[in-house]
């Protein structure tokens, strides 16, 4: 990763009018410069131009149109020596005419009024994919928010399998569309050709990996597109594969055809990770959610009515910018009613170059930890109570390996919890699945009593 300090690429800013406009056009260079964008007075070595109108003088779009003339020949000489020139057109004659301005100059890459400038580094990043261009940023990429679990060589009984990468969200607070660029989907073939590798070489669990992996719609061999749903009815039919996941989910990508999908494949497995963030309207779409919490706790709801036995679980993050002690309240209303099985819960921490992190009213770090804190409490009772919840029933558990200790088997349940199970003498090979009762719940695992050494399944 390049040192963020070191701007490569150079933005010339072209002001009229009022004191306004000036302060406008300060505020997009700050919100560009962690893209690496430094400013210019030669608008020719600009890899960036942004025209920042007005409309109050007479003529004023007329100027504006003949500038951007100019900028055509400039932006064709640049790409025919391979260089990439971005044009934008803020300010009021953005805001006042911004379908003729498309309509008259096609080569106009953004057009942006005055309210969108925070969301100038989403926009920056569609217009270069776009026009094809690699997004090679300098973000200072936080290996915790930015990572798919990392996928061994050696894949055993519970293997990873990734189906689609990147992401078109553009969530406020996340540096993934910027870093792992627009949403990418592996053809079927390729995923259904490495699915029965996998399972030939002794794989029985697999989990679908993609940043927005229920986005998933990759070409099918008849030509056709198919979403995550016919992906997952497809994969179930493989002798073998005892077991389906898939993650990271967005809630906006839940349709009904993969709800039921839960309800109608056995080896789908009753616990799903999807990420809701916060349970305030407000806050979802100060973060471009692009849902409400009560359509969350509807999806959570069919889920269930689909599948009763499935557990869900949630990422979340307290203290977006503009994020008050009501906001917060509603979250937690948000994790009594859906109750989860597990949760990852953050503090918001600033990612340069995201539109969050320009935002003003960003909340006082004390008051990140108290709620955070209070969330977290909650959160930890949900899964002491979920655990304590499948304590006696029969499960069939999935064999990882030896356990901890001297006699002890390892393994998986149905809800990805690790189990374990004392049975001296008894060494099964990874990978098979034996029929168990749950015994006794512990912080993060339960162990298991055996009840036939038979293997349970198929
Ligand atoms: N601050 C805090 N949490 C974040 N996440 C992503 N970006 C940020 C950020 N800037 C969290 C989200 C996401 C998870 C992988 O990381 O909850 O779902
Ligand atoms: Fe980031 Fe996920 Fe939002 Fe995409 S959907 S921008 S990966 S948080």
């Amino acid at each position: 990763m390049s040192d963020v300090t070191t701007p490569r690429k150079r933005l010339f800013i072209r002001t009229w009018g009022c004191q306004m406009n000036v302060y406008d056009s300060t505020r997009m260079a700050d919100v560009l410069a962690p893209l690496g964008y430094a400013p210019t007075e030669q608008q020719e070595e600009a890899d960036m131009v942004i025209l920042n109108t007005c409309h109050i003088r007479e003529k004023a779009s007329e100027k504006v149109f003949s500038d951007l003339g100019r900028l055509r020949e400039l932006k064709q000489e640049k790409a025919k020596a391979g260089q990439q020139m971005v044009v934008a057109v803020a300010g009021c004659v953005a805001q006042a005419e911004g379908a003729e301005i498309t309509r008259r100059a096609p080569w106009v890459d953004i057009v942006m009024g005055p309210q969108t400038y925070h969301r100038l580094p989403e926009m920056v990043a569609r217009a270069s994919r776009a026009a094809g261009a690699q997004i090679d940023t300098d973000f200072p990429v936080d290996q915790k928010f930015d990572h798919l679990p990392e996928v061994s060589a050696e894949q055993g009984p519970i293997a990873f399998l990734t189906i689609q990468e990147g992401c078109d969200k553009f969530c406020s607070f996340c540096v993934v569309p910027y870093t792992r660029g627009a949403e990418y989907s592996r053809p079927v073939a390729h995923i259904l050709a490495e699915a029965k590798r996998m399972v030939a070489g002794g794989t029985r669990e697999i989990a679908l990996l993609g940043q927005n992996v229920n986005a998933y719609h990759g070409e099918a061999p008849d030509g056709s597109t198919w979403g995550l749903a016919r992906l997952l009815y497809e994969l179930a039919e493989i002798p073998g594969l005892a077991r389906l996941r898939y993650t990271t989910s967005h809630p906006r990508d839940m349709d009904d055809a993969l709800i039921q999908a839960h309800g109608k494949i056995p080896s789908l497995m009753p616990f799903l990770h999807l990420p809701v963030q916060s349970g305030s309207d407000r806050v979802l779409q100060a973060m471009n959610r692009g849902h409400k919490a009560d359509a969350f706790r509807r999806i959570a709801e069919k889920l269930r009515e689909a599948r009763p036995d499935l557990a869900l679980s949630s990422d979340f993050i307290v203290g977006h910018p503009g994020e008050k002690e009501q906001d917060h309240q509603e979250t937690m209303s948000l994790v009594r009613d859906v109750g989860f099985a597990l949760a990852y819960s953050f503090k918001y921490s600033a990612r340069p170059g995201t539109p969050a992190a320009g935002q003003p009213f960003q909340v006082p770090e004390a008051e990140k930890d108290a709620r955070l804190a209070e969330l977290q409490a909650l959160l930890r009772q949900q899964q002491d109570e979920f655990n304590r919840s499948v304590v006696g029933r029969e499960i069939d558990l999935l064999v990882t390996g030896p356990g901890r200790h001297p006699g002890q088997i390892a393994g998986r349940s149905p809800w990805l919890q690790p189990v374990h199970v004392m049975a001296p003498g008894f060494t099964p090979e990874p990978g098979t699945m034996l029929r168990v009762r749950l015994a006794e719940a512990f912080p993060n695992s339960l162990s298991a009593t055996l009840l036939s050494e038979e293997l349970a399944c198929a």
